[in-house]
């Protein structure tokens, strides 16, 4: 495993204790043990279902009642995942720092619900649906959006208010991801396959200087480029470092 081998730990604790700014990257992995499936793991959505036809601007113009079903599927099991230890230690190391962003390639919303609250939700969230003719905003409650009510008054239609492969990722928090990983000294790589981009890179081509660590209990492509591994859970790991921190 690694992480409760205090030694590993030593060299990240102490540069986060020199840290005047923290930045975490998370994907799906942290919230494998809240119950909610990887994207590229086993019964993830990427295995099971073919990605282009639930997850793209022209798969949604094909047909956005299967997309809604889809999409009001994963909703209804976010809502009833909780939180993880792994969620909640991120929560609680925001509150130990002065400087502290969390860019999450999720949209769970369980990182909000876990308190924390400089949340970056770099591949937009479930919490909303928006018209893609006006801009229009609909909360979504855990039913999702009835399938029925997907036509807009404006002529366009309600959409998951989240990124599609072929999209750009919204500017703003494009931006403020940037910046924070810029400017920090520690970066946490979380759970992610650190595939897609441009969310892998802001972990490693934007700072050369911090200390980087990767907190993944498989190998990715950017493992040989950290300056820490953690073959652990998040859930497990997480709590670990920030007991051992703060
Ligand atoms: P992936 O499914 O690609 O990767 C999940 C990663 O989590 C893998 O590296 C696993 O080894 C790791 N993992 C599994 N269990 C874990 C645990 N308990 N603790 C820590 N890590 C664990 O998911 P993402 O990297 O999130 O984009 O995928 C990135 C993006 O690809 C998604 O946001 C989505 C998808 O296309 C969009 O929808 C735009």
């Amino acid at each position: 495993m690694g992480a409760s081998d205090g030694k590993i730990l030593e060299p990240l604790i102490a540069a986060l204790r020199r840290a005047s700014s923290v930045f975490a990257l998370t994907g799906s992995g942290i919230s494998a043990e809240s119950g909610v499936p990887t994207f590229r793991g086993a019964g993830g959505p990427w295995r099971t279902h073919r990605a282009e036809q639930l997850a793209s601007p022209e798969g949604f113009t094909r047909d956005p009642r299967l997309v809604w079903t889809w999409y009001n599927e994963r909703l209804a099991a976010h809502r009833r995942a909780q939180p993880n230890a792994g969620h909640h230690a991120l929560a609680r190391l925001e509150r130990s720092l002065r400087d502290f962003t969390l860019v999450t390639q999720n949209v769970d919303s369980l990182h909000v619900r876990a308190g924390s609250r400089n949340v970056v939700e770099l591949h937009g969230h479930l919490r909303e649906a928006r018209c893609t003719g006006c801009d229009a905003r609909r909360g979504l409650d855990e039913e999702g959006l009835p399938l029925d009510e997907i036509e807009h008054a404006c002529g366009g239609r309600f959409r998951p208010n989240v990124v599609w492969f072929g999209e750009a990722l919204p500017e703003e928090s494009w931006r403020s991801a940037e910046a924070a990983a810029r400017r920090a000294d520690v970066v946490l790589v979380v759970g992610t396959s650190a595939v897609v981009y441009p969310a892998a890179s802001s972990a490693t081509n934007y700072n050369r200087r911090a200390f980087v660590a990767e907190i993944n209990p498989e190998a990715t492509p950017i493992s040989e480029r950290v300056s820490c591994v953690l073959r652990a859970p998040a859930a497990q790991a997480l709590p670990q470092i920030v007991d051992a921190f703060a």
